[in-house]
């Protein structure tokens, strides 16, 4: 390779020496090869969709070549063969994040479908005037949304925790702020405009000490951290696909069992019934009573050869190598004039929010897409973040395992040139 990105530069051998070969990993990345502008592509947004490898590009190939037909529903060699292909990337899933078993795993389309399946479903059936839903300052739209949209159907109360300037919960206002009328508490693991980690463990603890039930929203998480929902005691749990290398429409919401078999159904249709009369219908076992209608099928296997990938990286080598890649970028934008960086919590994952000084937000992305790196800029789905900083939108670099600390460097240097221009 002859481009700077895919030039080594003498720390990024070094991560290659210490077994995170990074440039054999960006190999896997078709798209990484690609130019923007005539610039070798710095992908700097991988919160927003993360990029697929081969390895998922052809395992949803492959399906539609050799495999495509409809699942649980014929007994024919194809049918048999997809029905298969997707409840074993099911079952990975279910490994992924430690749940006890497949069937605590529903397949929904994003991250979101799977908040608000819980908050229309659960929630709902277990929701009274008067009873609370607490959620974080720091949640993503999708986060807080379905919460409103339950309290107004049910004349329940929505509540906020709030964070510091640092971008992290204050947990004494969080104690406080739980009490015998919260029945649900929303919280992100990993924040995606500011990358702060969530002490999601003291969380459910002190919320199921309250009797309240806890829904995870892992988007960010899952791509960077390890996972483990039953230490982390969640009630619900949702991920999604795209921003874990997989394809788009696809997402997942974890549940505990027992929880799961309670609740009622979300959407009526295909596949989630067991006998159909004008008079009665009964519904299917869990996971498929909420799985109405044909799925994203080759999303769920591109979603299965995601976690393949991923599996075969090593999460703890993926978090040594973005931990040290966050911090090398931190320090090169502390030390960039006229950036202010937002969140800067002791804990934190794959996200850079900043912003240059005297430059909008979205003239900086413009300028840095001219030398071929994508930023997301705006408010990230996140505005109450941006009204606790008084700030209407930040530029935000999100990391993952292929990016370089060459990568770092470009941006830096793109970054003094739109100083340069706005000066
Ligand atoms: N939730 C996605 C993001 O943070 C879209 O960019």
């Amino acid at each position: 390779m002859t481009s700077a990105i895919g030039r080594q530069t003498e720390t990024d051998r070094g991560h290659t020496a210490a077994g995170f070969d990074v440039l054999a990993v960006r190999s896997d990345f078709p798209i990484l090869q690609t130019t923007v502008n005539g610039k070798p592509l710095i992908y700097l947004d991988s919160a927003a969709t993360a990029q697929t490898p081969s390895a998922v590009i052809d395992a949803v190939v492959r399906y539609y070549n050799n495999d495509n037909a409809n699942i649980h529903r014929g007994v024919h060699t194809l049918s048999v063969r997809a029905t298969n292909m997707y409840e074993s990337a099911r079952a990975k899933a279910a490994a992924l994040i430690g749940a006890k078993r497949p069937e605590e795993m529903i397949f929904v389309r994003s991250a979101t479908e799977a908040i608000n399946l819980v908050a229309q479903t659960y929630a709902r059936d277990h929701i009274k005037p008067g009873d609370e839903v607490l959620v974080s300052e720091m949640e993503h739209h999708s986060n807080i949304v379905p919460w409103q949209l339950l309290c107004e159907q049910t004349g329940a109360v929505l509540r906020v925790a709030p964070m510091n300037d640092a971008g992290e919960l204050r947990l004494d206002e969080y104690e406080h702020l739980l009490g015998a009328r919260t029945k649900i508490v929303a919280v992100t693991q990993v924040s995606n405009a500011l990358g702060t980690i969530n002490p999601i463990c003291d969380i459910t603890r002190m919320a199921h000490e309250h009797g309240a039930c806890v829904v995870v929203d892992g988007a960010q998480a899952v791509p960077h951290i390890k996972v483990d929902v039953c230490e982390l005691d969640a009630d619900f749990y949702a991920f999604s696909s795209h921003k874990f290398f997989g394809p788009t429409g696809v997402g997942m919401l974890y549940g505990k069992f027992d929880l799961l078999n309670s609740m009622s159904p979300y959407q009526g249709g295909g596949e989630m019934i067991r006998s159909v009369t004008f008079e009665k219908t009964t519904y299917n076992d869990v996971p498929h009573k909420f799985e109405a209608g044909t799925p994203n099928i080759a999303g769920g296997v591109g979603l299965g050869a995601a976690i393949d990938y991923v599996n075969g990286l090593g999460i703890e080598a993926i978090v040594a190598y973005e931990d040290d890649l966050l911090d090398y970028a931190t320090q090169a934008l502390l030390a960039t004039p006229k950036v202010t960086l937002v969140g800067t919590a002791a804990q934190k994952a794959g996200v850079l929010s900043f912003n240059v000084d005297g430059v909008h937000p979205h003239d900086v992305g413009t300028m840095l897409d001219q030398d071929g790196i994508a930023i997301r800029t705006g408010h990230h789905c996140a505005q109450p973040v941006m009204d606790h900083f008084g700030i209407p939108a930040t530029c935000r670099a999100s990391l993952a395992f292929y990016n370089t600390r060459a990568e770092i460097d470009a941006l830096v240097v793109s970054l003094r040139k739109v100083q340069e221009v706005f000066a």
